[in-house]
């Protein structure tokens, strides 16, 4: 039983294969977090909430209830009633008054997890998963606010989340309800968070926390390039292999802040969920409201251990494709072949060439509907352009099936440009402010989806192109953060919950996608990797990374990407050189070894790269066939990185059953006169030998792990090996 509650003591025992989480509660029925950490197995106890020393409980000494309510480590704290630490609940009466106090009703624990209302969640059958819900309610508001815990014990995760009822007779102004929080003591924690910008997604970032608060957040109306929705604090020790990590990533797509905030008693709290910011929900007498689910784990073994176990559950219950455990077609998309300019002759050249290289599917990019040859009209149109496409989409997609290919296509579903039939018909359809001009980014709007007949007609738009031909994959884009937060249909009141609103606009249409096209590869993209979160893969098993293509540059974007998501998640191309973006000249094999770890495909015109590198290309697609099925199943081992030695970069993909293991090195720096790198392999079978491919070479897992393995001497700057052990 993964979930216990001991009656006498009032504890409550969540258990994972090597972790264990206690919740308590005090006397007067105030939830208090106990500890997390380290599997325990032997009895509990709730002396960690401190309730034994001053300032005491409020019910031992009725005068300092404010001191208590500011240093209890709560399980989720709420404002205005004397905890001054950051709050997870906000909520004003009719009056306007804000203030609650949240104590234990009652709870339930049942097998299984329940479905999230409207959102994107992790997933598990009775087996799998285990669930508590504490209910906590507010006596003078009749408000219910229900903690939910599942607890998924093999892969050392918990999931969390919050249900909110009202089941008094005011409305209420819900100002703030976060996801989770988790009260401890400092332990001289370090922040890891990840951060960056259009092109540079994802870098790892690391920092000491200090007395205060300290956060990353987006108020963008998506999950950002900028920074991104995941938190762990870290002991100073930790490295891949080893100390303590607390992590929490949240499976939203819009609006969040994570945070720690060190306390005047050196205690530390951690919080996710939607921002307060620009946020409000109004709760009216017997209505709900579901905030989203935080994903939570330990490891004290290190920052590898926690990617292996988010890359384990996001693979076993997060992502729902039935491509989640299957080979993706090789694809090659006409962006930085063509950018807009191309038409069917065009893209059957460059399908015929493909085919003949072995790739196995054209997907065409933006530039294919209405009048569009610029990023500047059309958005909204989604009908396609004859001039372009000849004879209609239905005859391309035959031709390019004809050729062999599978035909993928680019949408952006959300956005209308001002120069468009759709907002020359509906100019209110767009976001905005009365009076005020809307702020253009790529020269487009965003649409108002928190109305329904909105998302029903972007439906409509886009199913129609893929009920009307053969389209087996869908690039959905988003190239615009928004602004302009105002809706024609929504009162004054309501207004912060625009944000939101949008939110769950967005899932409905991709929840409607991949239920009417269950059989449809849908990869998510946002500007590049401006909307890569949990949240989106709960619709699509990738998501595009980042528009810099550069294979140096995707070095730190994926290794950040890596550090939490699955390299299946990961959409990675080989592009031209000189790289569109940075200009830099790498090898085609690099390009070839860093995309190997993600969804590969090619992102360049093959009519017109050089001939030398076009013969690469049956070899790469073979390399893929032979390493995706260990590169999308197995434990990802990180080695090496550039993002912190500036020199060079090496990660391991081993199998569950440890027989083969897949390492991939990247020189980014040649330096003169050095003996050879040592590298200390990870994921091998301590007490096995292993044959390394292509060599006579024989070596011990527990040498190569402990000892080191000798990279060859290698001339020139970002060269890179592949090397496969498999074992004997
Ligand atoms: C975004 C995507 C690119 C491409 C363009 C098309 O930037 O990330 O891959 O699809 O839009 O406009």
């Amino acid at each position: 039983m993964a979930i216990q509650y001991q009656e006498h003591k009032k504890i409550f025992e969540l258990h994972t294969k090597s972790s264990t989480y206690l919740i308590g509660i005090t006397p007067e029925g105030y939830v208090g977090h106990i500890y997390y950490g380290k599997r325990l197995h032997r009895e509990v106890s709730a002396y960690l909430l401190r309730t034994a020393e001053a300032p005491f409980t409020p019910e031992v000494n009725k005068r300092e209830k404010v001191a208590f309510m500011d240093s209890f480590p709560m399980e989720y704290p709420v404002g205005g009633t004397g905890d001054y630490r950051e709050s997870c609940f906000n909520v004003r009466n009719e009056k306007g008054q804000m203030g609650s106090e949240l104590l234990y009703r009652t709870h339930e624990i049942y097998k299984g997890k329940k479905k999230l209302e409207g959102l994107p969640a992790s997933f598990g059958n009775g087996e799998e998963v285990e669930t508590l819900e504490i209910t906590l309610a507010d006596e003078v508001l009749g408000l219910e606010t229900v903690l939910c815990y599942s607890v998924f014990e093999k892969e050392d995760m918990i999931a969390r989340s919050i249900r909110v009822n009202n089941k008094g007779s005011e409305t209420l102004l819900l100002e703030k309800v976060y996801s989770a929080c988790l009260d401890m003591d400092n332990d001289a924690f370090e922040m890891i968070s990840l951060c960056g910008g259009w092109a540079r997604e994802r870098n790892i970032q690391r920092t000491p926390l200090h007395y205060g608060k300290q956060s990353i957040c987006s108020l963008r109306g998506e999950s950002s390039h900028q920074e991104h929705p995941f938190i762990a604090l870290v002991t100073p020790e930790t490295t891949q292999k080893q100390g303590e990590v607390y992590a929490m990533h949240f499976v939203y797509s819009g609006n969040f802040l994570a945070q720690a905030e060190v306390s005047q008693f050196d205690s530390v709290r951690m919080v996710m969920g939607i921002h307060g910011e620009q946020f409000t929900w109004k709760l009216s007498s017997g209505e709900s409201f579901q905030a989203p689910e935080v994903i939570c784990t330990y490891s004290g073994e290190g920052l590898g251990k926690m990617s292996r176990s988010f890359h384990d559950f996001y693979r076993n219950h997060m992502i729902r494709s039935v491509y989640n455990h299957k080979k993706r077609p090789v694809l090659i998309n006409n962006w930085e072949a063509t950018y807009f300019d191309f038409d069917d002759e065009k893209l059957l050249d460059i399908a015929k060439e493909a085919k003949s290289c072995g790739i196995e599917m054209l997907v065409m990019d933006d530039g294919w509907f209405g009048k569009r040859n610029f990023d500047d009209n059309s958005l909204g149109d989604w009908v396609v352009n004859e001039e372009k496409i000849k004879g209609g989409l239905k005859k391309l997609v035959d031709q390019v099936n004809g050729i062999g290919l599978e035909f993928g296509i680019w949408f952006e579903p959300e956005m209308v440009s001002p120069d468009s039939e759709l907002y020359r018909a509906h100019p209110d359809w767009a976001l905005q402010i009365d009076g005020r001009e809307g702020s253009m980014c790529r020269n487009q709007y965003v649409l108002d989806l928190s109305r329904a007949e909105i998302v029903d007609c972007v439906y409509e738009s886009v199913a129609k192109i893929l009920r009307n031909a053969n389209v087996r994959y869908v690039k959905w884009d988003m190239n615009r953060q928004l602004t302009d937060l105002g809706s024609v249909c929504l009162d004054r009141e309501r207004h912060k919950e625009l944000f939101h609103r949008y939110v769950l606009g967005v899932y409905e249409l991709q929840e409607r996608l991949v239920t009417e096209f269950p059989e449809l590869l849908l990869e998510n993209c946002s500007g590049g990797g401006g909307r890569f979160d949990p949240g989106m893969l709960y619709y699509s098993p990738q998501i595009w990374c980042s528009d810099d293509t550069d294979a140096v540059e995707r070095l730190a974007i994926q290794e950040g990407t890596a550090l939490i998501y699955p390299l299946s998640a990961m959409g990675a191309h080989i592009s031209d050189c000189p790289n569109h973006i940075t200009g830099r000249v790498t090898p085609f094999e690099t390009r070839g070894h860093v995309a190997l770890a993600g969804s590969f495909g090619y992102e360049l015109d093959i009519t017109k790269i050089p001939e030398a590198e076009r013969e690469m290309i049956s070899g790469q697609v073979e390399m893929y066939h032979a390493y995706n099925d260990l590169v999308r199943e197995g434990d990802y081992y990180r080695i090496a990185s550039y993002h912190e030695n500036n020199k060079f970069d090496a990660w391991a993909v081993s199998s569950k059953d440890k027989t083969e293991v897949l390492v991939t090195y990247v020189q980014v720096l040649a330096e003169p006169n050095r003996r050879s790198r040592k590298l200390y392999l990870q994921g091998f079978d301590e007490c096995a030998l292993y044959h390394l491919e292509g060599t006579e070479q024989v070596y011990s897992g527990e040498m190569l792990m402990y000892g080191g393995f000798l990279m060859e001497p290698m001339k020139g700057d970002y060269v890179s090996r592949l090397y496969y052990f498999i074992k004997e």
